[in-house]
């Protein structure tokens, strides 16, 4: 398994398993705007997870001043039968390196309250409760049909210091040419 920033010209592969390719487009161009990295997870050819690193957390989801000066990590996904084989662990270890090497010295997420699997996976890594009260948080994306998806969750937001975290391998996964093994 392999995790590196996405290319434009891998754009149309990620658009048929993973994001609407509205959704995959804006993304490259914040990337190129270096306002975001997208991260995605290669199993033989074929995109199987991704997360997203905004290099500061969006001003639309703003909590509280600490939290918000954050790097901010989002939409951390693995598609369902690629599951509990550490990808997603090799996502967050992936943006954690990378805002590490930028010399942030911690990350921020918000996930939903009702979500166990990705609660587990993210105490086990080390993220701890950010002190912001829990709160409801708007969701809106096109989906594969290009229709609006526009929910509405109950989040609490979660903070990982980053003195620990090691960014050597940061530099291999921003050239793309020496793709790193997560696990
Ligand atoms: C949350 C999510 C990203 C986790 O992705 P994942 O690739 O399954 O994560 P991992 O494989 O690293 O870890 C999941 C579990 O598999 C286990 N695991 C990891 N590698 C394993 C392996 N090689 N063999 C067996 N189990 C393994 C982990 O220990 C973990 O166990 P746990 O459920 O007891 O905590 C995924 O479930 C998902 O996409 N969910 C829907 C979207 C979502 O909720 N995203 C979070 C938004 S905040």
């Amino acid at each position: 398994m392999d995790v590196r920033l996405l290319r434009p010209e891998e754009a149309a592969a990620v658009a048929a398993t993973l994001r609407h390719r509205v959704v995959v487009a804006d993304r490259l161009e914040r990337q190129r705007r270096d306002e975001c990295l997208y991260l995605v997870a290669w199993e033989g050819g074929t995109p199987v997870g991704q997360a997203l690193l905004h290099r500061r957390r969006p001003s639309a989801l703003a909590v509280a001043g600490v939290v918000d000066s954050l790097p901010y990590i989002e939409d951390v996904f693995v598609l369902p039968e690629w599951r509990n084989r550490g990808i997603g662990t090799g996502l967050l270890e992936a943006a954690e390196s990378a805002a590490a090497a930028r010399g942030d010295r911690g990350v921020s997420l918000a996930v939903s309250t009702g979500n166990a699997a990705a609660r587990r996976l993210y105490t086990r890594r080390g993220y701890v409760d950010a002190g912001v009260p829990v709160h409801r948080h708007a969701t809106t994306e096109p989906g594969f049909d290009g229709e609006g998806q526009s929910g509405n969750e109950t989040v609490v937001d979660l903070v990982k210091r980053l003195d620990a975290v090691a960014a050597a391998s940061w530099p291999a996964l921003r050239g793309g040419d020496r793709p790193r093994q997560a696990r």
